[in-house]
């Protein structure tokens, strides 16, 4: 089946869809634009920044997208490979991703064939947990491109094309969806330390998706917690890549980084009972985090807002923190922007724009010895997770290894007491 043209749907709540507007195919097939309908128009509201209720055709902004937040419908690397594998369309344009997504995809919007009625691309239910070894075995043929037998393509394509690049599914615990990452064969235990990392995170202060271990033969995998579904209703979130695009000019480079992200937090979060401001707080929080354990992989889709109130000016939270983990990179560099020395991994840079996150220097100072105190303990709360003693010490050349060893032995907050305001003479004194 080929399609030029798709419908997009509101799923929040997925028993009334609302119809929102019709995808097309654009830019040579690289682009896909989105045409609100007359129903959306009057009583629904912009997606993201980038797209305003107003009567065109929108489209996209950048090369090689889907406007807007619907290019957050669409899965990415290993999405696209179960697709390629699972469903096999003729035609692998980013048509044929977001519609092959299918109904679980990430956030609250649907794709269907018609205008008239949703109708996604069918699904079977999703795997339990008690099937997760034999999904971990689909997954793995999917991984080398060995050949699935029907039963097992119905199985991964009940909730195989989510995003990310590692292999992953949806799985059902006690009623709720999960996101199961599978062991990758890499060379220590990334899902256990996935775990120890994000539950590590927890104690600095920074909200995280729940997560649990779930032991297979012979290795672990990790089982994430939905936070885009909430009982039966689903919650529209957007990727922090996406929403730093749309306050961008159109094909500029978008200032993809915590001081931005925390910015539009300020001016686009939640204000009633200060929540944006904490939201700004704990996304420095994870900043340091992240450059201290040694995660260099914080990139655009590796954060995300919850558009909570979409008809409202303040209308984003911080969602939970999710694939947070010791890259053991080394790389020196995050992928966010950090502070004025750009990606640079050092505690100085985070603390270089530590008032946009709401922050003054001491106060700011006193969160990094926080998140310090926590990491210092990294070692035995791993242990405690189960990783194991050569991944620990594998780890510990990184974390607890020059430049970031060092730089928790000598970060002093008394370098960042406020300047003495001086007092301003008049002029006329
Ligand atoms: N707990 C969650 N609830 C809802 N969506 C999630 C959750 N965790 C991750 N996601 C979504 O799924 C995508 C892939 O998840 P994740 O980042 O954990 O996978 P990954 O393969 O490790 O990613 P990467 O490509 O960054 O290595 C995320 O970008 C995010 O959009
Ligand atoms: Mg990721």
């Amino acid at each position: 089946m080929r399609h030029d043209a798709l419908y997009l749907w509101f799923l929040a709540n997925p028993i009334a869809p609302r119809y929102v507007g019709r995808l097309r195919l654009v830019d040579a097939g690289k682009g896909v634009s989105l045409q609100y309908g007359a129903d959306w128009l009057s009583t629904g509201f912009a997606l993201s920044e980038d797209l305003l209720l107003v009567d065109m055709e929108q489209l996209p902004r950048w090369k090689g997208m889907a406007v807007g937040a619907v290019d957050d419908a669409r899965p990415d690397r290993w999405g696209e490979r179960v697709i390629q594998c699972i469903d096999k369309p003729a035609r692998l344009s980013i048509m044929e991703y977001l519609f092959y997504a299918g109904d679980d995809r990430f956030g609250a919007l649907g794709v269907s064939t018609s205008a008239d009625a949703y109708v996604p691309r069918a699904k079977s239910p999703l795997p339990r947990l008690a099937q997760a070894q034999h999904l971990s075995e689909i997954v793995q043929k999917v991984s080398t491109k060995e050949p699935v037998n029907d039963a097992e393509r119905r199985m991964l394509a009940a909730g195989g094309s989510f995003g990310g690049a590692k292999p992953k599914a949806l799985i059902e615990i006690a009623g709720e969806q999960w996101i199961i990452k599978f062991f990758n064969n890499e060379p220590i235990d990334v899902p256990l330390i996935e775990h120890a990392s994000m539950t590590l995170a927890s104690f600095a202060g920074i909200t995280v998706a729940q997560t649990q271990v779930v032991p297979l033969v012979g290795e672990h995998a990790l089982a994430v917690r939905r936070y885009d579904r909430h009982g039966t209703t689903r919650i529209h979130c957007i990727s922090a890549g996406t929403a730093l695009r749309a306050q961008t000019v159109a094909g500029q480079d978008a200032e993809l980084g915590y001081p931005g992200l925390a910015q539009l937090l300020r001016r686009a979060g939640v204000a009633e009972e200060g929540l944006n401001l904490r939201d700004m707080q704990e996304l420095f929080r994870r900043m340091v985090f992240n450059i201290l354990i040694d995660n260099t992989d914080d990139h655009e889709k590796n954060h995300a807002l919850m558009v909570i109130a979409p008809t409202r000016q303040g209308k984003y939270r911080l969602a939970p923190a999710y694939d947070v983990l010791t890259t053991n990179s080394g790389q020196g560099y995050q992928e966010f922007i950090v502070g004025n020395a750009q990606r640079d991994s050092t505690l100085s840079n985070a603390m270089s724009q530590c008032e946009l996150f709401g922050f003054t220097p001491p106060q700011a100072a006193a969160e990094v010895v926080r998140v310090i105190q926590v990491v210092d303990g990294w070692r035995k709360h791993f242990a405690a997770c189960g990783v194991s003693w050569a991944d620990l010490d594998s780890l510990a050349q990184r974390i607890d290894a020059d430049p970031l060893l060092g730089q928790r032995r000598t970060f002093n907050p008394a370098d960042y007491v406020s300047p003495v305001r001086l007092r301003r003479r008049s002029p006329f004194s």
